[in-house]
């Protein structure tokens, strides 16, 4: 209902916070401010404080912020109306009467979230019913029990047209149907079926756990895969976040949230222990979602597929969320291995693997950071100067000025690294592109060695990368894996042996085995493998070297053109150098 925002205001002048608060927290008054344990997380020492005079409560610990009417709602799990006439009733205030208007429309609200409701139910029951088999085994396939699917309160829509003859034999206003997007008119036959048949129905719920739409999925093959309702009166796409309402009991304890794509990442997610996910529903997060979700946590984790279109979505999330940065509130990134998703992270590696990753989240800055590198290579000064001004034309885009100030200086910095720093750290930031003209190309024997290194010692593979990632090896299998290792590393420079191991195909693990089963048993220092992994590159670039020699010796004898010759000397000049540095 829509209440004078001067009454509201009224409210909280009039009933302090720290009466309302005190009934259940124990409080010490500090000054201005009271201080007392957190009632939304589990603490030993008081990080809750309470200020009267700005009508808020403020957690250092889990970052629960509001005003008194919210924490009515999410202490005491008041309703709005309700936590209003408590308040109303404190203060000696009676609660203005709705105008006949509101009144219709809070009416019609009520009857539209019944028949979403009805909806829901019908669908629910058709999963367990007989006619239901279908959608059951399915989500029997998909790895989803019994008890997640009444968790989630997921459905199944037959086929036909069942939901529409529910509604018309229960009486409900079929035109509401309509308007809510479950029953439609086929324009040819001018008559009713559902909207939705033969599909596993995923209900989604508002904040206050109301059914406000759907979205099903096909349990074959076909387009659309999923399904969703369409915009209605109580259904904005770009407002809600799917299970939020499950999640945010989570999220706020751990001042954590993890955004995902889809609804069976979110529910794969919640089965392994995981029950701070969420999803946007099927478009590209809104600016409107990002300030939910930092209602709730400092810092969003996104975790979008690991394929093209899931990065592609992360740097998207990460312009819409630029401009808005605030003091203390960001995103952070997980990057999932290519092609996965976070159910398949779970079903087909493990929710450690997954909780490792989500350890190695990147921060919002770094990932800037890269997708300005990424497009820019900085090899001359005209590139340098380009680079250096779409830097300041990003940041300018920050508009809280604190925000903007330390986006500045960091990347001032980092810009000064880049430009002063080596001709090495410049090239692999050319964007992989630049490759060295001889390629390392060791032999099998060495190539397996090699592999073995990089898989269980990343860090020490770490400071010769653009070499490795330009290694060709004799044999495809291998050459494909240490390719796939090198993006992971250029992608994750902290990437842990772990890390690299989930998310390689497992087969080269076997075809390794003996090489691993090597190295844990000598247990080496980084460093030493570093200067082993070093040595390894060199001398399989002479020999790369060696090998042109000899075929440009060859081609100088049939045919003595001088500029071979200068060739043949430069490379054996080369050899010199690299043996130098040995
Ligand atoms: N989506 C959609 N319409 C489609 C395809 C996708 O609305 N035609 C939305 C859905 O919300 C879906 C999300 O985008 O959950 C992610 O899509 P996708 O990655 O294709 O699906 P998954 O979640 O991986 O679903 P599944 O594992 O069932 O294939
Ligand atoms: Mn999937």
């Amino acid at each position: 209902m829509a209440l004078p925002p001067r009454f509201l205001e009224e409210l909280r002048d009039k009933v302090p916070l720290s009466t309302v608060i005190g009934r259940k927290v124990k409080l010490t008054r500090r000054g201005h401010e009271y201080t007392g344990l957190c009632p939304f997380h589990h603490e030993k020492t008081p990080s809750f404080t309470i200020n009267d005079a700005k009508g808020f409560y403020h957690c250092f610990g889990c970052g629960a912020h509001g005003d008194i009417i919210k924490y009515l709602m999410d202490a005491e799990k008041m309703p709005f109306m309700e936590a209003v006439e408590h308040l109303a009733g404190m203060a000696g205030m009676k609660v203005p009467e709705s105008s006949p208007a509101q009144l219709a429309q809070e009416k019609r609200r009520g009857d539209l979230t019944a028949i979403m409701e009805e909806a829901c139910r019908f669908f629910q029951t058709q999963l367990f019913s007989m006619g239901g088999e279908r959608g059951k085994n399915y989500l029997i396939r998909r790895g989803i029990s019994g008890q997640v699917a009444k968790q989630f309160r997921l459905g199944y829509a037959p086929s036909g047209s069942a939901l529409t003859a529910h509604f018309q034999a229960k009486g409900f206003d079929i035109k509401e149907c309509m308007n809510l997007g479950l029953v439609v008119r086929n324009a040819k036959t001018g008559r009713l079926h559902d909207y939705f048949y033969d599909r596993v129905i995923f209900p989604i719920l508002d904040r206050r756990k109301r059914v406000i739409g759907f979205g099903g999925r096909m349990m074959e093959k076909g387009e659309p895969k999923y399904l969703n309702s369409p915009e209605t009166a109580l259904f904005h796409k770009g407002e809600q976040l799917y299970a939020l309402p499950n999640a945010i009991e989570t999220i706020r304890q751990k001042n954590e949230v993890i955004l995902v794509e889809g609804y069976m990442d979110v529910i794969a997610l919640h089965s392994a222990g995981f029950t701070n996910a969420v999803a946007p529903l099927g478009t590209a997060l809104t600016e409107q979602q990002i300030k939910i979700l930092w209602q709730s946590c400092d810092e969003p984790l996104i975790c979008f597929d690991g394929d093209g279109a899931g990065r592609k979505a992360s740097v998207r999330a990460l312009n819409r969320a630029l401009p808005i940065l605030t003091p203390g509130k960001s995103l952070r990134f997980v990057f999932l291995p290519d092609p996965f998703d976070p159910d398949d992270m779970i079903r087909k590696k493990s929710p450690e693997a997954f909780a490792q990753l989500i350890k190695e989240a990147r921060s919002f800055a770094d990932v800037l950071w890269d997708t300005l590198t990424v497009a820019h290579p900085v090899d001359t000064p005209e590139r340098m100067a380009k680079f250096e001004k779409d830097v300041r034309d990003t940041v300018a885009l920050i508009q809280d000025t604190t925000v903007r100030g330390y986006y500045q200086k960091d990347f001032k910095d980092r810009l000064w690294k880049l430009t002063h720093g080596s001709k090495k750290g410049r090239v692999r930031l050319a964007g992989r592109r630049i490759l060295p003209i001889h390629s390392p190309t060791p032999g099998l024997a060495e190539a397996r060695m090699l592999l073995a290194y990089v898989l269980c010692y990343p860090q020490a593979a770490e400071p010769f990368i653009e070499d490795i990632a330009t290694t060709r090896l004799p044999d495809k299998i291998l050459n494909d894996a240490l390719q796939e290792m090198a993006a992971l590393i250029l992608d994750m420079p902290e990437i842990t042996s772990e890390t690299v191991i989930n998310s390689i195909q497992p087969d080269i693990m076997h075809l390794l085995s003996a090489e691993i089963e090597m190295l844990k048993r000598s247990d080496r220092e980084t460093g030493e493998v570093s200067r082993e992994i070093g040595r390894m590159l060199q001398q399989s670039r002479i020999q790369a070297i060696q090998t042109e020699i000899a075929q440009e010796t060859e081609r100088y004898l049939a045919n003595p053109d001088p500029e071979v010759w200068e060739n043949i000397k430069a490379l054996k000049k080369e050899i010199e150098k690299l043996s130098e540095s040995e």
